[in-house]
């Protein structure tokens, strides 16, 4: 097999909003490699629809903070979400002066309102496609010391002496040796793990992985959100919370509002929806017939709904796999536990989110934490040796089907019997070192799962008594 090998200051593995804002703000002087495991835009920050949430026209940002602890289950850590929410509060202005174009109505900004949010303060842009322009936007503005690769796979961390000194993976089908001074995950989440899910399908967890396997702590993994409102045909799409802070309802076959029983109606926090609707017996629809101008606030969504030849004011809808809030611990610069190691964005547990992260917070965490790591970045060259890689040998048939099995225990109600045996079917997979891009890809999925199953498990042991008070269907919230 040939080899390539690079040598950089900074290797970026992950393209989504997380990778490009630490891009954007490491200084010019370095020499910067960002990875994309596909073609950039199959990020998850490329589909968000909402938007980006800050207190920017606020007086201050108490009650955005206030708001991301409640729904966090005050499990967030206070001082992270301070750093956000108040760092947060430039991020619109910082965005424009790279050249995005939030959406007006008039002179006004048009900000919207999604669940758990006391107020509109949701910036958007395009409507409902935020993702797609901001991140087209930031892309063009990154500068030239920054090298972007697409169809990179990063499949292990090199570590010397205690720090990270690099990466191995493919470019395409060749292998590649990354040699670098620092290294960053920003590969998001675990979404595309399972079939029912919000995310890019390349989403697979392999931080988690490259991270573990150079002995950088992991924290919460068991903290996963489901989105309420994915739309119910056979490829899921994310129908924005955004709808229901514009008028959208959720009701049943007969038009009764389903979260008639919460304060917030249907603009409750999002894990509270999302239970509501799995227990619910049959279809749950959103009713859109009193949100003004649908079809130019939200031209995705009325474009998908066509496609599907769906009526677009009666929305059929059932949760999701959404975010993973849990991920590589790291300090408020996410630094890892280990040298030469950062983590940002979804991979990383930066404790802003706790039990339940807040609409429209994770563009806004990219953005914050996103800048602080490019300032804590600190390049070190140290000897690159590379061990021999090992992969699990799985032949297609049998990767399918962990994978469904997977997507049986990864739910909003998972049954801790289904979680054992995956795990036991797959403690003892033969490895080989003949190391494929498609092994190596697979490897990484089944290493996450286990990782994210074996962390259920443990939370379920550590607290009998929580265990005893638990209903299965609130394991992951
Ligand atoms: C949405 O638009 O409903 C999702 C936004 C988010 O997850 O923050």
């Amino acid at each position: 097999m040939s080899l390539q090998f690079e040598r950089v200051d900074v290797l970026i593995v992950g393209a989504g909003l997380a990778a490009v804002t630490v891009a954007l703000h490491l200084p010019h002087s370095l020499n910067v490699l960002v990875v994309s495991k596909h073609e950039v835009t199959s990020a998850n920050s490329d589909l968000a629809q909402g938007g980006i949430a800050s207190s920017y026209l606020e007086p201050s940002s108490v009650d955005h903070e206030r708001d991301t602890l409640v729904a966090s289950k005050l499990a967030a850590v206070p001082d992270r979400v301070y750093t956000l929410v108040e760092e947060g509060r430039s991020a619109i202005r910082d965005l424009e002066r790279f050249g995005v174009v939030f959406d007006r109505e008039g002179a006004d900004y048009a900000v919207g309102r999604e669940g758990a949010h006391g107020m509109n303060r949701i910036f958007h842009v395009g409507g409902d496609e935020t993702g797609r322009h901001v991140m087209a936007t930031l892309r063009r503005q990154l500068p030239d010391n920054v090298t972007v690769m697409e169809h990179v796979l990063i499949d292990s961390l090199v570590k010397t002496d205690g720090r990270v000194t690099g990466a191995t993976g493919f470019n395409g089908e060749t292998r590649l040796h990354v040699q670098a001074g620092a290294v960053v995950l920003a590969t998001g989440g675990i979404g595309g793990l399972i079939d029912w899910t919000s995310n890019c399908r390349s989403v697979t967890g392999d931080g988690l992985v490259l991270a573990d396997e150079v002995g950088a702590r992991l924290t919460n993994l068991s903290r996963i959100q489901f989105h309420p409102t994915l739309l119910a045909v056979d490829s899921p799409h994310l129908v924005t919370e955004a709808l229901r802070g514009a008028g959208a309802t959720l009701v049943d076959a007969s038009g009764r509002h389903v979260m008639a029983h919460h304060p917030l109606g249907s603009l409750a926090p999002r894990d509270e929806v999302a239970r509501s609707l799995t227990r619910h017996d049959g279809t749950v629809y959103l009713d859109t017939s009193r949100v003004e101008r649908i079809d130019e606030r939200f031209p995705k969504l009325v474009e998908t709904c066509r496609m599907y030849g769906l009526d677009a004011t009666r929305i059929p809808v059932r949760p999701g796999l959404h975010f993973h809030m849990g991920g590589v611990d790291v300090d408020v610069d996410g630094r890892t536990t280990v040298a030469g190691l950062y983590a940002v964005g979804e991979v990383a547990d930066s404790g802003v989110h706790g039990k339940n992260r807040l609409a429209s917070n994770s563009l806004l965490e990219c953005w914050v934490f996103g800048k602080r790591v490019a300032v804590a970045v600190t390049v070190e060259e140290k000897p690159f040796t590379v061990n021999e890689t090992t992969v699990y040998e799985v032949s297609d048939n049998l990767f399918s089907r962990y994978r469904q099995q997977i997507g049986e225990w990864l739910t909003i109600s998972p049954q801790i019997g289904e979680i054992v045996s995956f795990l036991e079917n797959t403690q003892q997979l033969a490895q080989t070192k003949h190391v494929s891009r498609q092994l190596s890809e697979q490897t990484l999925s089944l290493k996450a799962a286990r990782l994210l199953a074996s962390a259920v498990i443990r939370t379920e042991d550590s607290d009998e008594q929580n265990r005893l008070a638990r209903t299965a269907d609130s394991i992951f919230t």
